[in-house]
């Protein structure tokens, strides 16, 4: 088999980079028929752009993925944007490329601030090798002189980022020279051609590549006989009978068998996608980690380098995905440490991200990630941060520090576990999260489901709105970072309880679904039972037990739930429950019954 390079082109737009492609597939005889027949009436540039939908716009907008091959050589090429508005698939691109052309046009004069933003990006994505194409040579007359002053500026560059492979190419890629062929107008001009650079360049030379990794995509149990975890390998070698560990429990086991599609075979290498059965059954799921030796990390407070993607600024009370190899948790970003300038790399504090911008953050998640720090293992030290709301992916990043600086807490295990402290009071430790509007009913529901459960002899705690909010949470207001804050805290608290073998009842507005669905995570799903209660606004409203409504209708409260901030109603509940007739005694009979139907009780 071949071996293949996956590369980027970057540059301004204009600099020539389809171009550059186009001119490359062309002379290399690399293009398709249909291709070569719309070369006959468009420009090099068509070629490529002609892919995407972005020719009304005249620049690229999306990555294009072009794959060719040579004699020597197989290649993906991702052709990413180079408007600034579009770092983000530039970003996209990095990340899977080890190689970076980057495009500078020699008319301009200067090396442009955006050649020092790719080239910045590209490193902070892990990419060692570059290719610093000088382009438009045949516009200053082939001039030796002017490649010596581009050189320069660019080998400073490169001493800057610590770019130690640079090949930097004069070319002209509309006439062609040195992309395919050597040029006869640039005879002082002693090194490679584009392509035989690209079709020679060895980037693994230098990468410590040791180690095995198999990420869980599926555990795949077609019957009661077979238990396989599904996954590509995605570093080093698994044979039957090697003894692997799982992470994050670094449990020991040996593999009994690995199937590569349905053959079974007794060795598999590098980037096939297997299924691996073991010698004892182990609680694995997807996201968990296969490794031969324990080189990757387990944490969850690490420091991180983002580019900031979206429209919307970074915020550090919101909750976000973090998507690493398969792993997707719950996170938030706990702290921006600096921000980072594109051009000088100078660290600037106390400012807000927006987008395209380069920021060092501290990133605290809901439970352990398996990760490694970037510049040990590209792998597993590169992740995106996705809006939990809207699935769109708003930043890129890379782990700097596992252990993020300050924080050196080791999570202790005890003895005495919460399930020995769930069986001593011989009950399940369960949260019944209430949510609605105020005057709904929550806090009544609660009390009288606690008394019966009291009376059932189970071990209970209510944590109440009201109550919390005047001790622990005195310190919250009613924004909505506020809110998020009040809601991770008692979430915090409920687990803590749970842990500690009781049944909780709560009672809080929690208005914000993502608020809610962070508490899900922080309690766990199995132990996280949501009971909305539905009781309309008009209802609440003329109820008005605490007289808040009428304050807020008369603007003397702000942000006040139902009329002047909002109520995501929950997606779906586990129960709901609307109290707006019928006896509280007669909900709780309900609601009670229900648990015990679900064995939660
Ligand atoms: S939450 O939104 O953060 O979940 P929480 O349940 O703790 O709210 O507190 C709500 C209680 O605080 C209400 O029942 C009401 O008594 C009181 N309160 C005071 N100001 C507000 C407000 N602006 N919005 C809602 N509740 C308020």
């Amino acid at each position: 088999m071949k071996d293949l390079l996956k590369f980027l082109t970057c540059g301004s737009v204009d600099d020539g980079k389809s171009t550059l492609i186009g001119r490359l597939l062309s002379d290399a005889n690399l293009l398709f028929q249909d291709q070569k027949e719309a070369l006959k009436t468009n420009s090099y540039a068509d070629l490529l752009d002609g892919l995407m939908a972005e020719r009304e716009q005249g620049i690229t907008i999306d990555v294009a993925y072009r794959y060719f091959t040579t004699e020597n050589r197989s290649f993906i090429v991702a052709d990413t944007p180079g408007h600034e508005q579009y770092t983000r698939n530039m970003a996209v691109g990095a990340s899977f490329a080890s190689l970076a052309v980057l495009l500078i046009d020699v008319t301009y004069g200067d090396l442009k601030v955006q050649t020092y933003r790719h080239a910045r990006i590209c490193r902070m994505m892990g990419i060692d090798y570059f290719v610093f194409a000088l382009n438009k040579m045949d516009k200053v007359d082939y001039a030796e002189d002017c490649y010596l002053s581009f050189k320069n500026k660019v080998q400073a560059l490169c001493e800057e980022l610590q770019i130690s492979h640079a090949c930097i190419l004069p070319i002209a890629a509309k006439k062609g020279d040195n992309v395919v062929f050597a040029s006869h107008n640039m005879p002082w001009y002693k090194g490679p051609t584009l392509l035989s650079y690209l079709e020679q360049v060895d980037v693994q030379e230098d990468k410590n590549l040791e180690g095995t990794i198999l990420p869980i995509q599926r555990v795949c149990r077609p019957n009661s006989s077979y238990r396989g975890y599904q996954g590509e390998l995605m570093r080093g070698s698994l044979a039957v009978g090697d003894e692997v560990y799982l992470l994050p429990t670094k449990e020991r086991c040996h593999i009994t068998s690995i199937l590569w599609g349905d053959k079974q075979v007794q060795e598999a290498c590098v980037h096939m996608p297997i299924s691996i059965e073991l010698d004892k059954d182990i609680d694995a799921s997807r996201g968990n980690v296969f490794v031969k030796d324990i080189r990757v990390g387990i944490s969850d407070h690490f420091e991180a380098k983002l580019i900031w993607m979206a429209e919307e600024q970074l915020s550090i009370t919101k909750s976000y995905y973090l998507k690493l190899s398969t792993q997707v948790i719950p996170v938030q970003i706990s702290s921006v440490l600096y921000q980072e300038d594109v051009e000088t790399g100078i660290h600037k504090t106390n400012v807000n991200i927006g987008k395209n911008d380069i920021a060092g953050v501290e990133i605290s998640a809901s439970q352990k990630v398996i990760l490694t720090e970037f510049e040990k293992e590209a792998l597993m030290g590169r992740f995106l941060l996705i809006d939990r709301i809207t699935n769109e992916t708003v930043a890129g990043g890379i782990v700097l520090n596992a252990q993020s600086v300050g924080n050196n807490l080791v999570w202790q295990e005890t003895d005495i576990t919460k399930e020995l402290r769930a069986t001593s009071l011989k009950q399940k430790p369960i949260t019944i999260w209430m949510t609605g509007l105020s005057g709904a009913g929550k806090s009544a529901l609660a009390n009288a489901l606690e008394k019966k459960l009291y009376a059932l002899n189970k071990h209970t705690m209510l944590l109440d709105g009201d109550n919390i909010r005047m001790g622990l949470n005195k310190d919250l207001k009613f924004k909505e970072a506020d809110r998020s804050e009040n809601i991770r805290r008692i979430a915090e608290v409920a687990k803590l309880m749970n842990d500690a073998g009781l049944i909780v009842m709560t009672a809080f507005i929690s208005p914000f679904e993502e608020d809610r669905q962070l508490a899900r995570d922080i309690i766990g799903q199995d132990a996280f039972y949501e009971v909305y209660v539905s009781t309309p606004l008009e209802v609440c409203e003329a109820r008005d037990v605490k007289g808040l409504y009428q304050k807020a209708r008369l603007g003397n409260i702000s942000n006040f739930t139902g009329i002047s901030s909002p109520y995501e109603v929950p997606e779906n509940p586990n129960y709901t429950m609307n109290m707006s007739e019928g006896s509280i005694e007669a909900a709780a009979d309900l609601l009670l019954e229900e648990l015990v139907k679900k064995g939660l009780i």
